[in-house]
């Protein structure tokens, strides 16, 4: 196994080994050069929020439940099921040379035990079109949806759900490991912790109302232990989250494959304010155990959109004069920087920016964040701390959680009739970033 090292030539030539090892069709794609500099340049995106019509996971139901948290439900999503080959030609385009996706569990166990080999050929497919195109497949495991069945059974707050999640990733690995680039078993896998730190702003009656859709879907599934990752009882979905990662992570590295196995983390800046601040107090309760998993692991991905500022109290309202997201937080690239040194300090493997991004109706806002993020990472470089690639949350204008369509990330607009893919500006900026490459 690597230990974390980014895209060697000698994993570059191992995934040319997976590409023939995949098979006739596999083996005839054309190779491209391995990667230059080093350095990663690409776009991050899960399989829930692209592909559409991801119908036997827990996601869709609560999406399509009533009273729903959802405001639209993900439906078609972006087609990026159908349509990745046009997703990653334009991100190969772009001069990029990695693509951050996810392969959907649900897909891949649709029921208990019952695994789809079509599923697991389709995502063997989109990995051989990433190497075709010269982009590394960054993969991840698992981007907070789960199989239906899962949730119904109790998601990640009952213990055996690690053993699951574990024999789902060995079985994953065992077809498309060949083929992979670096791995991640979880996306931001402290997101519910972040729960715990948020509720002060969150209001009650979206809260009775996420509960509400719980309750739904359990009685609509007959399962009163239903649990879906995002709206369950953060410390028990924690303490068996870890559990899940040690053992996925130790499946996917029995191979087949050679790369890099890690962990992504939801890190924003936390900032003290005031006497009596909780801000350390903050940390701890986001961060819960897994600053000491990624320690373990060959690489942490840090994602960062904001800062968050906490008094005695607690989480404080965004600061007055400085600019809002569309998401409502705010605009506030150095918190990127912030946490790349934090994560360095308290962590210490190599650091992947595996996401950030803005949600912005006016494009010029995502160019200039898309700038300031490069200027972050550069003096995070020279400071001499090990940042190995940047990718942008997200390709395509996707499916934004409880947010639904209206917040727009994406370098590229999607039609939602037609699924028509358009190419936005600030796309062309990070393409200059990547050709330029001078990280
Ligand atoms: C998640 C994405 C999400 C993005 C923007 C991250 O927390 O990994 O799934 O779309 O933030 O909100």
């Amino acid at each position: 196994m690597t230990g974390g090292a980014g895209p060697s030539r000698r994993e570059w030539v191992a995934g040319a080994a997976g590409l023939i090892a995949a098979g006739p069709a596999a083996a005839r794609a054309p190779l491209t050069a391995p990667p230059r500099g080093g350095f990663l340049w690409g776009t991050a995106i899960s399989a829930h929020q692209s592909e559409g019509n991801n119908w036997a996971s827990d996601s869709w139901l609560l999406e399509t439940i009533r009273p729903t948290a959802f405001k639209d439900p993900s439906g078609d999503a972006c087609d990026s099921y159908a349509r990745y080959a046009e997703d990653l030609d334009i991100a190969a385009s772009l001069g990029l040379n990695c693509y951050r996706l996810g392969i959907e569990w649900a897909r891949i166990e649709p029921v208990e035990g019952q695994f789809s080999e079509a599923a697991l050929d389709h995502y063997v497919r989109v990995l051989q079109a990433c190497r075709a195109r010269g982009l590394l497949p960054i993969v991840t495991y698992n981007h907070f949806t789960v199989p239906l069945w899962f949730a119904m059974r109790g998601g990640f707050e009952v213990a055996d759900a690690a053993d699951l999640f574990a024999r789902f990733c060995a079985r994953a690995t065992a077809r498309l490991g060949p083929l992979i680039g670096m791995a991640s078993t979880f996306n931001e896998a402290n997101i519910v912790l972040l729960r715990k730190v948020l509720p002060r702003f969150a209001s009650d009656a979206a809260a009775a109302n996420a509960r509400a859709m719980v309750a739904a879907a359990a009685r609509r599934t007959a399962s009163p232990a239903f649990s879906s990752m995002l709206f369950g009882d953060p410390d028990r979905i924690s303490a068996v989250m870890l559990d899940a990662h040690a053992k996925g992570a130790a499946a996917i590295k029995a191979g087949p494959g050679d790369f890099p196995v890690g962990v992504t983390l939801s890190m924003q800046e936390i900032q003290g304010v005031g006497p009596g601040h909780r801000a350390r107090e903050a940390e701890r309760t986001i961060y819960g155990g897994w600053l000491e998993a990624a320690r373990a692991a060959d690489f942490v991905g840090v994602q960062t959109y904001s800062r968050l500022r906490i008094d005695a109290k607690g989480l404080m309202p965004p600061e007055a004069g400085v600019p809002l997201t569309d998401m409502g937080y705010e605009n506030y690239p150095s918190a990127i920087g912030a946490t790349i040194r934090y994560a360095a300090a308290a962590i210490g493997r190599p650091i992947y920016l595996t996401e950030t991004g803005i949600a912005a109706t006016d494009d010029a806002v995502r160019a200039r964040f898309i700038d300031a993020t490069v200027a972050e990472v550069a003096r995070c470089k020279a400071e001499g701390i090990d940042v190995r690639g940047y990718l942008y949350w997200s390709l395509l204008d996707n499916f934004e959680w409880t947010a639904g369509y209206a917040k727009r990330f994406g370098l590229v607009a999607v039609d939602r009739r037609t699924f028509r893919r358009t190419i936005k500006p600030s796309a062309h900026t990070l393409a200059a970033h990547a050709r330029a490459n001078r990280l």
